[in-house]
């Protein structure tokens, strides 16, 4: 048998060389080539914490809201439209290879009031965030075969696995990890190494893994910086509603729109509706002055050629929403409480750390924008904290802030303590 390529390869792995060993038949030209990885280390630790029978054990893992009482919640709108899809839904052929049209509209329209539908602004439904930045990436590799991705240090770890697997060129732009805010004249200057036609990846709020967004004149001052030098804002917004509200964290992707004359989006309604297993998404071509009929009728050529045409239900449950606004209110409200209950939990934990670890200034973990905020670790001290004190957080030290029971910051900050 193969050995595992690394030390850190997932005892999902290991069971699985188990379960082989045990039902193997003969030996294969192809599946013998394998060898055992674990598909990424946020959902190998997701894993980890699942299977860990010890009590008081804290989930800073995996990037899902969760309530007090450890559950991700159904939120009472989505409910209400799925009901309503159950009285009323008719048929459940195809959606067609856009998907729902009309959600890819409502939801445009929410993040770029001023952008015409179907003119500025054209896209797909996409399978989740992930799907479209898929799609996205996979089309700005076939109009542009030599593109590079930019991508700020650190980002979303799957962003580097799904360009990748893409087979873009990746380079990477300074990013602040704890408590600067970002350096846009240093972040410029990196992008001056990049050729005309690049895409800069931005997250569109809620920066993930710092929590770090520039303010709405740096943005706008970067993205200027980004168009002169003949360059395309890639932007990935993933936690829209979660920052400082709704409409505000949308504003930071006008800002970008307004200023760039094209540019790809990337749009998930994952964890601001609750509906991360639904896997709804849109994927956006956004331009005043460009012309997107010609890339829009390609997107849709990848689209069909990866999975032909998406899952109906999440869609489903977003436009029903945007269409309602009773319903819409409602969900609005219980996104603010989402969020509301992050802060506080982002108040309790900077507290708590100051009062045990007061060398260190602890607010910008109070004052970052999301789920997310990076802490001072080793890799190894991460893996402490996980087999030692039952405190998982990922290796490069990012923690779900939106997990924590707030009745425990002093305990938890201690056992965070003991790993700086
Ligand atoms: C930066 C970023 N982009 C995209 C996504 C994709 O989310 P999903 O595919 O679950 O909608 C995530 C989720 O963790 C994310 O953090």
């Amino acid at each position: 048998m193969r050995q595992s390529r690394t030390a850190s390869d997932t005892r999902a792995a290991l069971d699985c060389f188990a379960a082989l060993a045990m039902t193997r038949k003969g030996p294969s030209p192809m599946f013998d080539k394998a060898v055992a990885r674990s598909v990424d280390q946020i959902i190998a630790i997701s894993r980890a914490y699942a299977g860990d029978a010890r009590d008081g054990k804290v989930d800073f893992g995996i990037g899902v809201y969760k309530d007090e009482t450890g559950l991700t919640p159904v939120m009472r709108a989505v409910k209400a439209a799925e009901q309503r899809l159950i009285d009323e839904q008719r048929t459940k052929t195809y959606v067609g290879v856009g998907g729902d049209q009309k959600f890819v509209e409502l939801f445009a329209r929410e993040v770029l009031p001023d952008h015409k539908f179907g003119e500025d602004v054209v896209g797909i439904q996409a399978v989740g965030g992930s799907g479209a930045v898929r799609v996205l990436a996979e089309l700005a590799k076939s109009l542009s075969p030599e593109v590079t991705f930019w991508l700020p240090d650190p980002t979303w770890p799957n962003h580097r696995a799904i360009l990748g697997a893409v087979g873009v060129g990746m380079a990477n732009y300074p990013y602040p990890k704890f408590d600067a805010e970002p350096d846009i004249d240093a972040i410029l200057c990196a992008l001056d190494g990049a050729k005309q036609g690049d895409c800069v990846v931005l997250h569109g709020a809620c920066h993930n893994p710092t929590g770090i967004d520039p303010s709405l004149d740096d943005l706008a001052r970067l993205t200027e910086g980004i168009v002169a030098r003949g360059l395309i804002p890639f932007v990935d917004s993933a936690y829209i509603g979660f920052g400082a509200g709704w409409r505000k964290d949308a504003e930071r992707v006008q800002v970008i729109a307004d200023r760039a004359p094209e540019m790809l989006l990337a749009l998930s309604c994952s964890k601001n509706f609750g509906i991360y297993r639904e896997r709804t998404g849109a994927a956006l071509l956004v331009g005043k002055e460009r012309d997107l009929a010609p890339a829009f009728s390609n997107l849709l050529t990848v689209a069909r050629a990866n999975y032909s045409m998406p899952p109906d239900h999440g869609a489903s449950i977003v436009r029903t929403i945007f269409e309602n606004p009773e319903l819409r209110e409602h969900w609005l409200s219980e996104l603010a409480d989402i969020r509301d209950r992050i802060n506080a939990n982002r108040t309790a934990l900077s507290l708590a750390l100051a009062r045990i670890k007061q060398d260190r200034d602890w607010t910008y973990i109070d004052r970052g924008q999301g789920m997310f905020s990076l802490i001072d670790v080793t890799p190894e001290a991460a893996t402490r904290l996980r087999e030692e004190e039952a405190v998982y957080i990922i290796p490069d030290g990012r923690m779900n802030i939106a997990s924590l029971d707030a009745s425990k910051a002093d305990e938890v900050a201690a056992k965070l303590a003991t790993a700086l």
